[in-house]
C-alpha cells in the first residue's frame, strides 16, 4: 500500500520533534498504522538545528501544504488563532485531515472547525493540545466512554508548575524560573498565557467538553494566575498539610458546569500534589471507574510529538472508515451535545484558605468567627502565628469547609470592613480531590 503523505506546518519545538519521531520510529509506526507514513513536505521559514530534514521538500509558505494535492494529512504546528484557523479551515475545505497541537485554536474556534470537518467528512485530531505527551483525550473520549464523568482536575500547564516547584524547592525568583522555561521551549510565545492561567483554561475547556458532552466555551472559563502568590502563603499551606498547585477544575453539578483555573491548595499526600517541574497530571473521576490519574510530560519537543504522531497514526488507521463510523471529535455525537450551562465563579463551590492580617488584641478571632458563622461558613482549621507578630499585626490563617463562592465574597467584604483587619484578605481555593 502507498504510504500516507503528511505535510508539517511549522518546524519549531513540536514540529521538529514530530519530524524526528516519525523518521526514527518509521518502521514501528508503519507496523502499527498498517502502511508507511511519509513526510512529503514541510513549511517553515527557519531551519531547526535539532532536525535533519534531508531531502524532504521545504517551503516557506504554509498554504503550499494545504494546496498540495499529494498530501493526505496536514499537521498544524504554527500556533496562534488567526493564521492557524485560516490554514486549518482551508485544509478541511481541500478535503485533508488535520492533526493539531493548538489548544488555543481548538478551545476558541473548535465548534466551528469541527462543524466544517463534519461537513467535509474529515478528521481534526488534537491529542497534543492538552497535557503534551499524556494521552488524556483518548483516555476520556474512549477509555472512559462507559462513565458519567463527575469531575476532573489537572495540572495542565508545565511552565506554571515548573515555576511553582522551583520557587518552593529552591527559593528561586519567579522571573528567573520563567526565563529558564522560555529557554527550554516550554513557555507560550506570550508567557502571560502560562502564568495567568489562559493556556490552562484553553486545555480545561477542551477536557470539559469531551468529559461532559458540552460545546467548547472558553469565554466562560474563570482564570486566576500564579503571579500574586507569596512565599508566606506557600509556607502556611505547607504547615496546614497542603501544597499550592495551579489547578484547572471542571465539575458537573445540578445547576451547571464549573470551569475554573486558579491557584489551589491540595492535601500534600495526594499523588497529584507531588507532580513537580514541567510534569502534568490530570485526575478524572467517573461514576463507574472512580478516580483515575494520568501523569507525564506536559510540554517539550518529543513528549508533544508523541501525541502528534499518535494522532497521525489514528487518522491513518481511520482513512478507510466512513465519517459516521469514527469517534466523534468531542466524544459525544455532535447532535447530542448538552446545553448544561457553565456556572459563573460566584456560583462555584469550594473550600477556602483565608489569610487575614489582624491587629493583635483580644476579640479579633471572635469577630472573624462571627462573620463566618453568620454566613453559614464552617471553619475546618485555624492558625494564628503569634511568633510572626510585626508592628502589632498577626496573620490569622484559616481553612473553611466547602461553600458557594458568593458567600465567601460577602464574608471577605465584611472582614475587610473590620477596624481590626488591615490589608486585603488573601483567599486561595482548596480542593480535597476525593
Ligand atoms: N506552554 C505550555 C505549557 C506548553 O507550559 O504547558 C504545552 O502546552
Amino acid at each position: 500500500m502507498k504510504p500516507v503523505k503528511v505535510g508539517i506546518c511549522g518546524l519549531g519545538t513540536v514540529g521538529g520533534g514530530t519530524f524526528n519521531v516519525l523518521k526514527r520510529n518509521a518502521e514501528e509506526i508503519a507496523r502499527r498504522a498498517g502502511r508507511g507514513i511519509e513526510v512529503a513536505q514541510i513549511a517553515t521559514r527557519h531551519p531547526n538545528s535539532k532536525c535533519d530534514t534531508g531531502s524532504t521538500p521545504i517551503t516557506a509558505d504554509i498554504f503550499d501544504i494545504v494546496n498540495n494535492p499529494e498530501i493526505d494529512i496536514v499537521v498544524e504546528l504554527i500556533g496562534g488563532y488567526t493564521v492557524a484557523k485560516e490554514l486549518v479551515l482551508k485544509a478541511i475545505e481541500n478535503g485533508k485531515h488535520v492533526v493539531t497541537a493548538n489548544k488555543a485554536l481548538i478551545a476558541v474556534h473548535g465548534n466551528e472547525i469541527f462543524a466544517k470537518a463534519r461537513e467535509k467528512g474529515v478528521i481534526v485530531a488534537f491529542e497534543a493540545s492538552v497535557a503534551g505527551g499524556i494521552p488524556v483525550i483518548k483516555a476520556i473520549r474512549e477509555g472512559l466512554a462507559g462513565n458519567r464523568i463527575n469531575w476532573l482536575a489537572g495540572i495542565i500547564n508545565g511552565t506554571g508548575n515548573f515555576i511553582l516547584t522551583e520557587m518552593r524547592e529552591k527559593g528561586r525568583t519567579f522571573e528567573d524560573v520563567l526565563k529558564e522555561a522560555q529557554e527550554l521551549g516550554y513557555a507560550e510565545a506570550d508567557p502571560t498565557f502560562d502564568v495567568e492561567g489562559i493556556d490552562a483554561a484553553h486545555k480545561l475547556t477542551i477536557l470539559a467538553s469531551i468529559a461532559f458532552g458540552i460545546p467548547l466555551q472558553f469565554d466562560k472559563a474563570y482564570t486566576e494566575g500564579i503571579a500574586r502568590l507569596t512565599t508566606a502563603d506557600v509556607n502556611y499551606a505547607e504547615a496546614l498539610g497542603y501544597r499550592i498547585k495551579h489547578l484547572g477544575v471542571a465539575r458537573r453539578t445540578e445547576a451547571g458546569v464549573e470551569l475554573r483555573v486558579h491557584p489551589t491548595l491540595i492535601p500534600a499526600d495526594r499523588l497529584i500534589a507531588n507532580v513537580n517541574g514541567v510534569m502534568n497530571a490530570v485526575m478524572v473521576n467517573g461514576d463507574a471507574v472512580g478516580s483515575t490519574l494520568y501523569y507525564g510530560a506536559g510540554a517539550g519537543m518529543e513528549p508533544t510529538a508523541s501525541a502528534v504522531v499518535a494522532d497521525v497514526v489514528d487518522v491513518t488507521r481511520a482513512l478507510t472508515t466512513g465519517p459516521n463510523n469514527r469517534v466523534p471529535h468531542l466524544a459525544f455525537q455532535p447532535d447530542s451535545l448538552s446545553d448544561h450551562p457553565i456556572l459563573p465563579i460566584t456560583a462555584c463551590e469550594s473550600a477556602y484558605y483565608l489569610r487575614i492580617q489582624a491587629k493583635d488584641h483580644p476579640g479579633v478571632l471572635a469577630q472573624v468567627a462571627t462573620i463566618l458563622s453568620e454566613r453559614g461558613i464552617n471553619i475546618e482549621s485555624i492558625m494564628q502565628k503569634e511568633a510572626e507578630v510585626q508592628d502589632g499585626l498577626v496573620p490569622v490563617i484559616l481553612v473553611t469547609h466547602r461553600v458557594v463562592e458568593q458567600r465567601i465574597d460577602d464574608a471577605i467584604a465584611a472582614l475587610e470592613r473590620l477596624d481590626d483587619v488591615v490589608d486585603k484578605v488573601v483567599r486561595i481555593r482548596v480542593e480535597q480531590l476525593n
